[in-house]
């Protein structure tokens, strides 16, 4: 820091800096010059002559000790400028892209196309047919916690029965949409989603029901009466919550995890609902196109160097590929986190909107899986992780436990609906345990976010490719070469 005081400087009192005054001007540092001068400044009359005042007055400084912006050091972390020019950046080479596309393929989209997805026959709704089955499971785990709750089944007949029905949860609707000619792979996944979460709710039931009844045991040992505490606040205690109300409602909300008392709403917000029901509708439009126009045609071109074996065409379809399936993976998280399960609580007054955290700012992978689909991430410390945990095991085999259980689950829900058992997406969720070591090992900070994001990215489109280049084998390659 120059000192500009003249001979005078090392004398001063420093005053403080002033960067954007210059020295040698401007009306502050004349009211300085003349604070300095007048008599009643410093409680002493002035000794010197007004004409030297200037020479000892500290002057305005404009250089200070301080860092560049873009060091780490300066703490500056306002990017929001650079963000948005990110955000032009990829819209602008987006719509490059998307003109590309047109001028290639011209109109892709095409709705009756979606319609095809999903059924085969018009008279025939397997898969709605499959849906509408599902209840006469969640009946029968109602009925099994009814007797329970008035002892009128052991407890291990109870595991037994519903070790039984979440069983055949699983089984049946896999034996549908393997057997079942008429279902088509679209409605095989979505029948096999809504079983799957049929599966998690009613696991959840019965635990949460099993630690009432636990609860309601200590307490009679306890007290010899009284035996569920204080009923009031309008708070619903077991066994009253066995009603079919009870049960429906925890069907429909967006939740996994079975609770007698959830956190309710005071009101439907007709606003908020109907935005949400106009993202839901727009998205889903905007997934499907972007699908049509730009996913399968990139696909349908890998092909050819999958055929060939040849490596770096491979790779270039994988990088062409990665952008559209990223694009429309966000908005997939978005319309179904956001949109569609806010829709859904909004509707039944379900309190709890923590669907998903700040997976966006991960710099594990460990916390990418804590963050980013919380209904799930809840359910499997809930009911897998900590009850292994309180049972003994090490974190390191009940985490391989829940990633095992979700690898499984993933595999179903691909393999069974393409009929074809690759366990690429097994795989995928069971590398995310040395995934998540080197990531955590080798990055930090930026980096491990970066990580995760290219994880992410490049991740997903190896996957599909895989699957996509086996389905395409199986079925349109296998008669040509059996001929
Ligand atoms: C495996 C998984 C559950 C681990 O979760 P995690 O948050 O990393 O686990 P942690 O070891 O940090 O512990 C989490 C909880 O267990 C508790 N805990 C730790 N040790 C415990 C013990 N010995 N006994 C009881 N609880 C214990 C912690 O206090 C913490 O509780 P909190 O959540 O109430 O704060 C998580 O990675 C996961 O959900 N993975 C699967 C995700 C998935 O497949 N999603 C599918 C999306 S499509």
């Amino acid at each position: 820091m120059g000192d500009r005081g003249g001979a005078g400087g090392s004398r001063r009192r420093r005053t403080g800096s002033r960067p954007s005054s210059q020295s040698g001007g401007g009306p502050a540092a004349a009211e300085e010059e003349v604070r300095a001068a007048a008599p009643g400044a410093t409680g002493r009359p002035p000794t010197r002559t007004r004409a030297a005042a200037p020479t000892r007055a500290p002057l305005p400084q404009c250089h200070r000790l301080q860092d560049s912006l873009f060091s780490s050091d300066s703490g500056f972390n306002n990017y929001r400028g650079i963000l948005n020019w990110c955000v032009v950046m990829l819209i602008l080479s987006n719509a490059r892209l998307f003109l590309e596309n047109l001028i290639k393929y011209g109109i892709l989209v095409d709705p009756i196309q979606v319609v095809s997805l999903f059924l085969k026959d018009p008279y025939s709704w397997p898969a709605l047919c499959l849906v509408i089955v599902a209840n006469v499971f969640a009946v029968a785990a109602f009925q099994v916690e009814k007797r329970l709750a008035v002892g009128a089944l052991t407890e291990q007949a109870g595991l037994l029965l519903h070790v039984l029905n979440l069983a055949t949860i699983l089984c049946f609707p896999a034996a549908v949409a393997l057997l079942l000619e008429s279902i088509t792979p679209v409605g095989s996944v979505l029948a096999l989603m809504v079983y799957t979460i049929l599966f998690l709710k009613l696991f959840s039931y019965r635990d949460v029901n099993l630690w009432c009844r636990e609860r309601r045991a200590r307490a009679k040992a306890k007290a010899g009466k009284k035996a569920n505490g204080g009923t009031a606040q309008r708070m619903v205690s077991y066994p009253d919550n066995l009603t079919y109300r009870d049960l429906y409602y925890f069907l429909f909300a967006p939740t996994l995890c079975y609770e007698l008392n959830f956190p309710r709403s005071p009101r439907i917000r007709k606003r908020f609902l109907l935005r949400r029901l106009l993202e839901m509708l727009f998205l889903t439009q905007l997934q499907v196109g972007l699908i049509q126009q730009w996913m399968v045609p990139t696909i349908q071109n890998s092909m050819k160097p999958f055929k060939d074996m040849d490596y770096s065409r491979i790779i270039e379809r994988l990088l062409k590929l990665a952008v559209p399936n990223h694009l429309i993976w966000l908005i997939f998280f978005y319309w179904f986190f956001h949109s569609c399960m806010n829709a859904v609580a909004e509707l039944m007054q379900f309190g709890d909107r923590e669907f998903y955290r700040d997976w966006w700012n991960s710099e594990s992978v460990t916390y990418f899986w804590q963050n980013w689909n919380i209904p799930v991430h809840k359910w499997c410390l809930r009911h897998f992780y900590k009850p292994m945990l309180r049972r003994g095991s090490s974190k390191w085999v009940a985490r391989t436990g829940v990633f095992f259980a979700s690898a499984f689950f993933h595999e179903y829900l691909v393999s069974i609906p393409l009929h074809m058992f690759r366990l690429w997406a097994f795989t995928g969720m069971m590398a995310q345990i040395p995934l998540a070591w080197i990531v955590s090992r080798f990055f930090q900070g930026n980096y491990g976010n970066a990580a995760v994001w290219l994880t992410l990215i490049i991740g997903q489109p190896v996957a599909v490719l895989m699957y996509v280049h086996d389905y395409y084998v199986l079925h349109y390659e296998a008669p040509v070469v059996g001929a």
